[in-house]
């Protein structure tokens, strides 16, 4: 049982990637969220790491502004600043951890660094369900697919791994070739409602394979093959082809946790990071978790994406174990959730 400070109020900074958000938790309540997201780059059909630190930086001081307002929250109110120090972009993370460093130095309160990863992990204390530990994560965002045994904070144990991209790359890649925009699983996640699931049986990559690992390069390149083998299918035939592949990522993503969670003998099963926010993930985790007795968790679709009350509800559970960082504190941009030190 993970028990919620509720002597704290945190402010909390995100700046990983192309979210810049600002957070207040307090009194273990969240207080106020603001997640401002970088639309521009999807003109370039990824992110242009130049221009998402730039971004950050215009956009920070207003955004952090906005969450303290809204929470009516003063300066002298605050007991620590959480921030997002890795992994994630090097030039976006140094903002964030820069302007919690200035913050808390001036207010003379601790600094809480925070891993993205782990924080999308206890993104479920959230909601007002929480699971019990020990816990199967499946951990699925942009930039990572991981199945993790979630022992307690910082005691991980990563039994699954993507060997090449991860799910949230495969739906970018794929909506790029679908022409869809930047980021493509939203778009994909609705198309499908309209589509014909079984109109292509994309590939289900080591579905079978004993180990918990994951390969999502091969789908993407069978859906490459098929378009090129099928020009008109991109335009007559676009929520059958997002169907089918979303099906095919889904069968994976959740025939793999569900079977990690019942050879470790695990009930509780949370799926976090921004594919989690995928409709028909989610609809199976809980319609098969109900059929095996598992028990199914997973936030709200607004915190499975990046946001920044992820990192304040680890940033509270940190500092209630007597965790924060010193001033010196580095960016890093890839610190595996295996390497983290409890
Ligand atoms: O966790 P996140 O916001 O950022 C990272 O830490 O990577 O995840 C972003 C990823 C993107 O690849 C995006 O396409 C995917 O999550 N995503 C979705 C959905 N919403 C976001 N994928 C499938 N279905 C969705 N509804
Ligand atoms: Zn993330």
């Amino acid at each position: 049982m993970i028990a919620i400070p509720t002597d704290q109020t945190i402010l909390s900074i995100e700046t990983s990637c192309d979210e810049t958000s600002a957070a207040v938790l307090s009194g273990g309540e969240l207080r106020s969220v603001v997640i401002s997201s970088q639309h521009f780059h999807d003109e370039f059909g990824g992110i242009v790491p130049e221009l998402a630190s730039r971004a950050h930086m215009r956009s920070i001081l207003p955004i952090v502004e906005e969450a303290m307002t809204k929470a009516a929250c003063k300066p002298t109110d605050i007991s620590a600043v959480a921030v997002t120090h890795a992994p994630g972009l090097m030039g976006s993370l140094l903002v964030g951890l820069n302007f919690a460093k200035g913050f808390a130095l001036s207010l003379n309160v601790p600094l809480v660094g925070v891993h993205h990863i782990e924080a999308h992990i206890f993104s479920v204390m959230l909601e007002q369900e929480h699971p019990k530990l020990p816990f199967i994560a499946l951990i699925v965002s942009g930039g990572h697919t991981l199945v993790v045994q979630v022992n307690d904070i910082g005691k991980y144990e990563v039994l699954g791994n993507t060997l090449d991209d991860a799910a949230g790359e495969a739906f970018d890649k794929v909506g790029k070739m679908l022409g869809l925009g930047y980021p493509a699983g939203p778009v994909i996640d609705k198309l499908a409602k309209n589509g014909n699931p079984d109109f292509v049986q994309f590939p289900r990559p080591m579905l079978h394979d004993p180990s918990y690992d994951f390969s999502f390069s091969g789908i993407k390149t069978s859906v490459l093959y098929y378009l090129r083998d099928h020009p008109d299918a991109a335009s007559d035939n676009l929520t059958d082809i997002a169907a089918s592949f979303q099906r095919a990522v889904v069968d994976v993503l959740v025939g793999k946790t569900l079977r990690a969670a019942s050879d470790m003998e695990i009930s509780d099963i949370i799926a976090v990071g921004g594919v989690s926010a995928n409709s028909e993930l989610r609809s199976r985790f809980a319609e098969l978790s109900t059929q095996k007795h598992f028990r199914f968790f997973s936030p709200r679709p607004l915190f499975s994406t990046d946001n920044a009350a992820m990192i304040a509800m680890l940033g509270a559970l940190k500092l209630a174990r007597g965790s924060f960082s010193p001033l010196t504190l580095r960016a890093e941009a890839r610190v595996p959730l295996a390497d983290i030190l409890s």
